[in-house]
């Protein structure tokens, strides 16, 4: 069963704005990507960069890896651009009573 955890409210993540969640060992990155909310597994599937820090494209919804420049569609996970060629893992997002919320398991 997949364990829902709280993000924080829909006002505090305007568009265009990030926000890096903890949950257990993993570390998530949730987006507002043009109004709609993504959440990605923020650790670049090619050498661990750390998706957060990077340049958000919301036109395109993607992130550019600060690393070494690999680009990540936010709604699927996938790599657009080398050097990554793996996906990285997304969560599904819900806004419920004005709350951003993560599914996680
Ligand atoms: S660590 Fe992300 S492209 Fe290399």
């Amino acid at each position: 069963m997949p364990q829902v955890i709280d993000v924080c409210a829909v006002s505090e993540l305007s568009p265009g704005e990030v926000r890096l969640v903890e949950w257990e060992d993993l570390e998530i990155g949730v987006f507002n990507c043009g109004g709609t909310v993504y959440a990605i597994e923020d650790r670049c599937s090619h050498d661990n960069g750390p998706l957060v820090e990077g340049e958000l494209d919301q036109a395109e919804c993607t992130i550019e890896c600060p690393r070494h420049g690999s680009l990540f569609d936010l709604r699927t996970g996938n790599p657009k651009t080398l050097p990554a060629y793996v996906p990285v893992d997304t969560f599904p997002v819900r806004i419920e009573r004005q709350t951003i919320k993560l599914e996680v398991d």
